[in-house]
């Protein structure tokens, strides 16, 4: 039947990141200013981004070279295996085949370091001596408190409230990186303050924690921002995913018809699909779904157009599917998924439909991620479980219609860190949230009116 891990050998790391800009049908609108209203150019980005990274933001070169320096960071965890889920597959009784690629094999434990360490190389050689960045299930401040350890750089980590209080392992695995970590809302900005003066008790959001990073970065010379999702670069380091798992499909003669990536701000989503989504481009037959909370359903239920990156309004105006700057999404357990909005290349390409977009409540992802971790061992990331979800019904949808797909999906991260959710699920005690239909039509109704 085949081997259960295809695995690559160290060589065959790919050297260069693939640019989705050099083949999407339609480019996504530039982001603008929101004083002027017109594109930012790179003046806007370098006071919190170093040039290396904003050339790759706006670059429409195909292949992008992977530094030397990054590459030889990459081979701590990479390459990351592809599974195929055997066991699961059993237990489902379905005829389709299911892949996985694992990324909770890095040493923070998801995706997120493929991206945190090329943006701490960029900003080292830049000179910069301190990154301030944003958390929301601490998957991301994690990597870049690991990145800010492999180059020696100091991280500010702003952890949305609601994690810091559910996560404390996170906080620590950050503090034993090297990190200061507070908790978002905090009285150390402006943003953090307005918001604590008028809801002390907010849980926070990953808008909130943004904004407070970018004013952090904004207001020290030798400090930048850094953000673990949504831009264009951050999803083109990601790319390495996809890239890996087309030569393992080789291996063993495969490739998906269906890839399904958890989607909060798109990055692992980007990562696993935008290699194949270039075949699918140039003719291929694939299928390619976002998987979001049905409490928080940027592409399912978001009105497409321009809206702030952050809740206090510091970031540029992005062309996105959006719930409003200002919606605060309930605490669900996929801290990493309560994100107002997307990143433009997926809002593009769900636009375009090349992509589609699929919603669950948390209740039904816990159970699919228990019956995966009964199966396959590995205990999912919270978030990562949506794409375990919509796998599992995929794979039951098949079997149901008699059907031998090829499924693949992307376990964007391990769950270890993350068992209170585990114990609120296995206790009864996990609460669906009803889309908050109302909230979100109030944060809509407050976005601004851009000529388009
Ligand atoms: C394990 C994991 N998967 C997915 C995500 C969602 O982010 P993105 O949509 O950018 O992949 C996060 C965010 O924190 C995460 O920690």
């Amino acid at each position: 039947m085949g081997d259960t891990k295809i695995l690559l050998p160290e060589r065959e790391i790919p050297k260069k990141w693939y640019n989705i800009m050099a083949d999407m049908p339609n480019l996504p609108k530039p982001p603008l200013n929101p004083a002027t209203k017109k594109p930012v150019g790179p003046e806007d980005l370098t006071p919190i981004f170093p040039m290396g990274l904003i050339e790759q933001e706006v670059s429409t070169e195909r292949w992008i070279d992977i530094p030397e320096e990054v590459l030889q960071i990459y081979t701590l965890w990479r390459p990351t295996p592809l599974h195929r889920a055997k066991r699961l597959e059993e237990a489902l009784g379905t005829p389709a085949k299911i892949y996985y690629k694992y990324e909770g094999v890095s040493p923070a434990g998801s995706h997120k370091p493929n991206t945190s360490v090329p943006q701490a190389y960029y900003n080292k050689i830049a000179g910069i001596k301190r990154i301030a960045t944003e958390t929301g299930a601490g998957q991301w401040g994690s990597a870049m408190a690991l990145a800010g350890s492999l180059f020696g750089m100091e991280i500010t980590v702003y952890m949305v409230k609601v994690s810091y209080n559910q996560k404390p392992y996170r906080r620590i695995a950050m503090e034993t990186w090297g990190a200061k970590v507070y908790a978002s809302p905090s009285e150390f900005t402006q943003a953090g303050k307005k918001i604590l003066e008028q809801d002390p008790d907010n849980p926070g959001s990953l808008g909130i924690a943004i904004s407070e990073a970018v004013e952090d970065a904004a207001t020290h010379s030798d400090t930048n921002y850094a953000l673990g999702s949504v831009l264009n670069h951050v999803l083109l380091h990601q790319t390495i995913i996809g890239l890996e798992a087309k030569k393992q499909f080789e291996l063993v003669g495969d490739y998906p018809d269906v890839i399904f990536g958890c989607c909060g701000g798109g990055s692992n989503l980007a990562g696993v699909s935008f290699p194949f989504i270039q075949d699918k481009i140039n003719g291929k037959e694939l299928k390619v779904v976002a998987v979001e909370p049905a409490s928080c359903p940027t592409l399912t239920k978001g009105e497409f157009r321009y809206d702030f990156g952050d809740t206090a309004g510091l970031t540029p105006l992005i062309m996105m599917y959006t719930l409003g700057h200002d919606f605060v999404p309930p605490g669900i357990h996929a801290g990493g998924l309560r994100y107002h909005g997307d990143a433009p290349l997926i809002c593009q390409l769900y636009h375009d439909g090349i992509i589609e977009a699929k919603a669950y409540h948390q209740t039904a992802v816990f159970e699919a991620a228990v019956l995966f971790a009964r199966s396959e061992g590995i205990i999912p990331a919270p978030e990562s479980a949506h794409a375990v979800k919509a796998a599992i019904d995929e794979a039951i949808q098949c079997k149901e219609e008699g059907k031998k797909k090829t499924i693949f999906f992307n376990l964007s991260g391990h769950g270890y860190l993350d068992l209170q959710a585990y114990a609120d699920y296995l206790e009864g005690k996990l609460e669906d949230y009803e889309y908050p239909e109302e909230k979100i039509k109030e944060a809509l109704a407050k976005l601004p009116v851009i000529d388009i």
